[in-house]
């Protein structure tokens, strides 16, 4: 089997990934080799790809055939790479003097870490976020230093389908990920909280959740439709003596704009930290 591409941890985020370049014919199915984690996942993990895609378990023998792969993405959970990193060192072979690309989505797992446990690969950092998974992500990309030009253009393919892509520096990847990748959970919590809001001031809550998503994706266009400032949009609604005014006042009390400060700042730390102990 010719591969292409090979998938380590054919899971949600790998599919996100790789289902539309088999839709754009980036890469063919039958050069497209997945692993699992266990065969009882391998059913879930062809769901909705073409026939042809091979996938496998990690203890089936051909999963070892991964190695062989000119483009890699990683993508287990973070707690799963210790394991990946003993399967790669017992598959050394010629071909990873041809420098093949590997591409992590793994939260934490630094260039370094990488480096080291993928001898002879470019590495690179992806941090995708979860509305890659409906294609309207933003991914940020860290890559070594000698990565060549033609292997930047080969990641950036992979990601832009279901995303935005910002090109950084390794060390502004734990605040990107603060903003990016936790951001939909604390947005999550707002629409949460304000659909509350509106059943305990009385409207069913079925039509309260309708409402809230609605606001939060109307405000999202508004805002970037007419290119406004976020405080543009605020005075905007927030008329003298009026109901706006009012809540936001209450805002302003309860600490919410610090409380989502502080909640970046903190999630980078921890990005930091989780990453730190990954490497030591
Ligand atoms: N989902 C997101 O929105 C998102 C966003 C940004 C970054 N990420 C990152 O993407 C990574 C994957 O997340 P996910 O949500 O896609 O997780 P997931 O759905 O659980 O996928 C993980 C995949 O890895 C497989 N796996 C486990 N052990 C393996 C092994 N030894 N060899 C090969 N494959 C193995 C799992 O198979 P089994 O199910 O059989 O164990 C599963 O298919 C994580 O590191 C996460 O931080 C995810």
């Amino acid at each position: 089997m010719e591969i292409s591409i090979g998938i380590i941890g054919l899971g949600s985020m790998a599919k996100a990934i790789v289902s539309p370049l088999l839709e754009r014919g980036e890469y063919h199915p039958q050069n497209v080799l997945g692993i699992v984690g266990s065969s009882s996942s391998i059913a879930p993990a062809l769901n909705d790809l073409p026939k042809k895609v091979k996938v496998v378990s990690s203890e089936d023998s051909l999963s070892g055939e991964v190695w062989k792969a000119p483009v890699k993405l990683l993508a287990v959970k973070p707690q799963q790479f210790s394991k990946i990193r003993e399967s790669v060192s017992s598959v050394k072979s010629k071909d990873q003097l041809s420098k093949p690309l590997l591409i992590s989505v793994l939260a934490g797992i630094t260039l370094k870490s990488l480096k080291k446990a993928f001898p002879g690969h470019t590495c690179v950092r992806a941090v995708p976020n979860t509305p890659s998974l409906v294609g309207q992500g933003l991914t940020g990309l860290a890559w070594e230093d000698d990565i060549s030009l033609d292997q930047k253009e080969v990641v950036r393919k992979i990601f832009e389908p279901i995303s935005e892509i910002f090109e950084l520096q390794e060390q502004q990847l734990d605040s990107f990920l603060a903003l990016t990748s936790s951001g939909p959970a604390y947005i999550s919590l707002v629409v949460e909280a304000m659909a509350d809001g509106a059943v305990a001031a009385g409207l069913p809550r079925h039509l309260s959740n309708q409402l809230a998503h609605k606001t939060l994706s109307g405000t999202a266009s508004l805002l970037r439709e007419k290119s406004l400032h976020p405080a543009e949009l605020k005075d905007m609604v927030a008329s003298p003596a009026g109901t706006t005014i009012s809540a936001l006042r209450h805002l302003e009390l309860a600490g919410l704009r610090s409380a989502l400060i502080e909640a970046v700042v903190l999630a980078a730390q921890k990005s930091r930290q989780l990453a730190e102990e990954v490497s030591s």
